[in-house]
């Protein structure tokens, strides 16, 4: 595991943001999986001067979103649809049927997790953004989370739901349920870019670089995984010395 501490928000984002650049000219079909919450919004941005200035294009490229609420429709303005569309997707030239973003109002859920997880079986990430729970969730992978799991409905954590409320106007609008990408398939990546800030973080990173690896701290399969960059701020990286 590499990890890389920035002492601003700024600079981790334009690190973080040259790896994904760096694979895209490299590779124009590259598959990245992404992230939603406010740790890779710095990413995206980056993203998106770079596709404005130097003109790095998406247009092959597939995208493959970790998870979404369950029961709120894709126009809700919290859903993780609207999220990926307002923040990097409608500034980029990437073609919406190359984006994948699980449904979470699907008639049938089971299905719904069963063709995704078809989908990245047939395609290779190349490329997993991902932040992390203040409980070291990763995508909705809550604690308790067997390491072997594949994309899954799952019943959020009650720290999960308060930590996220911050986006709804009350904690009761916050959904109970989402579906996820499993660990398994987050570890199926080839490369695994973490992005993490704050003192909230640096238990559940402390777990993830010196703890034992434990479906209690989700983020610890990380740990099985030979290809992970840590972008962390100081705060977050605080704990590790
Ligand atoms: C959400 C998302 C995760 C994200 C995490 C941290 O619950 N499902 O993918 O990594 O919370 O969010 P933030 O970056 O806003 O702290």
């Amino acid at each position: 595991m590499e990890i890389k501490v920035f002492s601003s928000y700024k600079e981790l984002s334009s690190a973080c943001a040259k790896v994904i650049i760096d694979q895209v000219r490299n590779f124009p079909r590259s598959v990245l999986g992404l992230a939603t919450g406010s740790s890779p919004l710095g990413l995206y941005q980056e993203l998106i001067r770079d596709h404005d200035v130097n003109h790095t294009s998406y247009k092959e490229v597939k995208t493959f979103n970790l998870d979404e609420y369950v029961g709120l429709d894709k126009n809700h303005p919290q859903s993780y649809y609207t999220f990926m569309m307002e923040n990097l997707f409608n500034h980029i030239d990437i073609d919406l049927s190359n984006v994948h973003i699980p449904n979470g109002c699907a008639f049938d859920l089971e299905q719904e997790c069963a063709n995704y997880n078809q989908l990245l079986e047939k395609y290779h990430i190349d490329i997993q953004v991902l932040g992390i729970g203040a409980n070291g969730h990763i995508g909705f992978n809550e604690p308790g989370t067997p390491f072997d799991s594949t994309m899954h409905l799952v019943k959020l954590d009650e720290k999960t739901r308060r930590d996220n409320a911050r986006f709804f106007s009350s904690i009761a609008e916050v959904p109970e349920y989402a579906i996820t990408m499993g660990i398994k398939n987050i570890l199926s990546a080839k490369k695994i870019l973490l992005i993490a800030t704050g003192k909230n973080k640096s238990e559940a990173i402390f777990h993830l670089v010196k703890g034992t690896p434990t479906p209690e701290w989700p983020a610890t399969a990380l740990q099985y995984h030979d290809d992970v960059v840590l972008f962390l701020d100081e705060e977050a990286a605080s704990l590790l010395k």
